[in-house]
C-alpha cells in the first residue's frame, strides 16, 4: 500500500509572501525608504534574535507582549534568546553597544524587518509581520522630536495613499507624576475588582496601568469612571504635551485625544500615539517617547522617541481600498537654521511646504543654538542654508545663504520654493 505523503502547510499565523504580493510589499517599501532618507533617518538593521533579558527589561516583565507574545528558545549552549517581538530594544541595545551616543544628535535611524508575536491569529494580526521602524535620539527632550515621529509615519502612509487617519495621543506621564496617578487607580480599581475580568485582576497586582487597555466589555464600562492621568501631569509633563499638541495643529495633523491610550510596553514616558484609519480597528502605527530606555539598559540617560508602521496592515488596506502606489522622488542639500521659539515652529511649517514642493530640507530644528546648527548644516554637506530667526518671521521672508561662497540674500516666504528650484538646477545635485 502506498503511504500517505504528509502535506506541510504554513504555520499558524504565519504566511507566505507570494510573487504577486511581493510586488505590494517591495513598493510600499520603497516609498518607506525614500521617505526614511527624505526625512534624515540612517539605515540600521538588528538580528531577529536577541537576549530574552532584553526583552524583559525593556518592552517589560509583565506586558503581554513579554508574559505570552513571545517566541522563546534555549540554546544548546544553554543560552535563554527570544525571537523579536519588536525592534526598539535591539536597537537602543546596538546604540549602546556600539557607541552611537557619539554620532551627532539628533541620531535617526530606520530599520524594516520581521517581527514575531505569538498573538491569535486574525485579520491585520500575524505571528510574523514586517514593521518599519523610526527611532530618534536626542541630547534634548525637545517636543518637536515626539512631532517628528508622528509626523514621519503619518506623512508615509498619506503618500502610500490611506485616507482618512487619525492620531490617537495621549500623555501616560514620567517617573516623577505617574506613581500619585497610579495610587489613585489601584484605589479605585480595588473597590471594583470583583468587576474585573480575571487578566484585569493579575493586571491590578503587577502593572495597573494596562487595566486600562482591556477590551473587556466588564472593564471598558469601569475604564470610564477610573481616573484620568493627563488630570495628574505636573507641569513639566503638560508643558510638554502641550507643545506636542500645537506643533500638530500647526501642521494640520488630526489627532483625537484619548485619555485611555496606554499602549502595551512599559519603557513608555510623556506622549504615546498610535494612527488609525478609518474602517480598520487596529493600529497602523504606534509609537511614543522612552527616556528612561537606554538608561535602564546600561547606556548613558539619552531622551528618544519613536514610532513602527505594521506593513501587513498597510498592505491589507491597499488591497482592500485598491490603492496604486505613488512613488516620491527628489535629491537636494539643503539645510534651515532657526533661532528662537517663533522661528523653530514657523520652520516646523515651512519645511513641510517645501517637502510638498518636493524640496527635501536638512534640519536639526531640537537645537536652539545657531553655531550647532550650522555644525549640523557643515557635516550634512548643504550647500544651501536658510536661516530663520524672529525678523524674518515678523517680516515673512528668510535668509538663503550659498554655504561655499557665503553670499546670502533675503527672500520673500512665498517665493522661496521657486528661488530654492531654481537654485538646485544650478547646483546640479
Ligand atoms: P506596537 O504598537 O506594538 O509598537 O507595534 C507597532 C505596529 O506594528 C502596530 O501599530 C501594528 O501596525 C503592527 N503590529 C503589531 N503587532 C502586530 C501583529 N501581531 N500582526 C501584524 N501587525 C502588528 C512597537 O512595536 C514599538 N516598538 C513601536 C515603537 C518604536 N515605539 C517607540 N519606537
Amino acid at each position: 500500500m502506498a503511504k500517505i505523503k504528509k502535506q506541510f502547510t504554513v504555520i499558524k499565523g504565519m504566511h507566505d509572501i507570494l510573487p504577486e504580493d511581493f510586488k505590494l510589499f517591495a513598493a510600499v517599501k520603497s516609498i518607506i525608504d525614500k521617505f526614511a532618507s527624505f526625512y534624515n533617518f540612517s539605515p540600521i538593521e538588528t538580528p531577529v534574535l536577541e537576549s530574552l533579558e532584553l526583552f524583559e527589561r525593556s518592552s517589560g516583565q509583565s506586558t503581554e507582549v513579554v508574559q505570552k507574545q513571545m517566541f522563546s528558545l534555549l540554546t544548546k549552549g544553554g543560552d535563554a534568546l527570544a525571537v523579536r517581538p519588536e525592534g526598539t530594544p535591539g536597537i537602543v541595545r546596538a546604540y549602546i553597544e556600539h557607541g552611537l551616543s557619539h554620532a551627532p544628535h539628533p541620531l535617526k535611524l530606520y530599520y524594516y524587518g520581521y517581527m514575531f508575536r505569538y498573538e491569535k491569529p486574525q485579520a491585520g494580526r500575524y505571528r510574523q509581520f514586517h514593521q518599519a521602524g523610526f527611532e530618534i535620539f536626542s541630547n534634548e527632550i525637545d517636543p518637536i522630536y515626539d512631532v517628528q515621529a508622528i509626523l514621519t509615519s503619518d506623512r508615509i502612509l498619506e503618500a502610500i495613499g490611506i485616507k482618512n487617519l487619525t492620531v490617537q495621543i495621549n500623555s501616560i506621564g514620567d517617573k516623577n507624576c505617574r506613581p500619585p496617578y497610579l495610587e489613585k487607580l489601584i484605589k479605585y480599581y480595588k473597590s471594583k475588582s470583583k468587576l474585573l475580568c480575571a487578566d484585569c485582576k493579575e493586571r491590578l497586582k503587577k502593572n495597573p496601568l494596562r487595566l486600562l487597555d482591556c477590551k473587556e466589555d466588564q472593564c471598558q464600562e469601569l475604564k470610564l469612571e477610573a481616573p484620568k492621568l493627563l488630570d495628574f501631569l505636573d507641569s513639566n509633563c503638560r508643558n510638554h504635551f502641550r507643545r506636542v499638541l500645537e506643533y500638530l495643529e500647526d501642521l494640520h495633523i488630526p489627532y483625537m485625544l484619548n485619555t485611555s491610550l496606554v499602549r502595551g510596553l512599559d519603557y513608555y514616558t510623556k506622549t504615546v500615539f498610535e494612527i488609525t484609519a478609518e474602517g480598520l480597528d487596529a493600529s497602523l502605527a504606534g509609537g511614543g517617547r522612552y527616556d528612561y530606555l537606554a538608561e535602564l539598559l546600561g547606556g548613558r540617560k539619552t531622551p528618544a522617541v519613536g514610532v513602527a508602521i505594521g506593513i501587513e496592515r498597510v498592505i491589507e488596506i491597499i488591497k482592500a481600498h485598491n490603492i496604486n502606489l505613488p512613488m516620491p522622488k527628489v535629491k537636494s542639500k539643503i539645510f534651515i537654521s532657526q533661532i528662537g521659539e517663533a522661528a523653530k515652529k514657523k520652520a516646523l511649517s515651512l519645511i513641510e511646504d517645501l517637502r510638498n514642493e518636493g524640496i527635501l530640507v536638512a534640519e536639526a530644528l531640537g537645537k536652539d543654538s545657531l553655531r550647532a546648527q550650522m555644525k549640523m548644516a557643515d557635516r550634512y554637506g548643504a550647500d544651501i542654508g536658510l536661516i530663520l530667526g524672529q525678523r524674518e518671521v515678523y517680516e515673512e521672508t528668510i535668509i538663503v545663504r550659498d554655504l561655499k561662497s557665503g553670499v546670502q540674500e533675503t527672500v520673500p516666504l512665498k517665493r522661496l520654493a521657486e528661488e530654492l528650484k531654481k537654485r538646485l538646477k544650478t547646483v546640479g545635485r
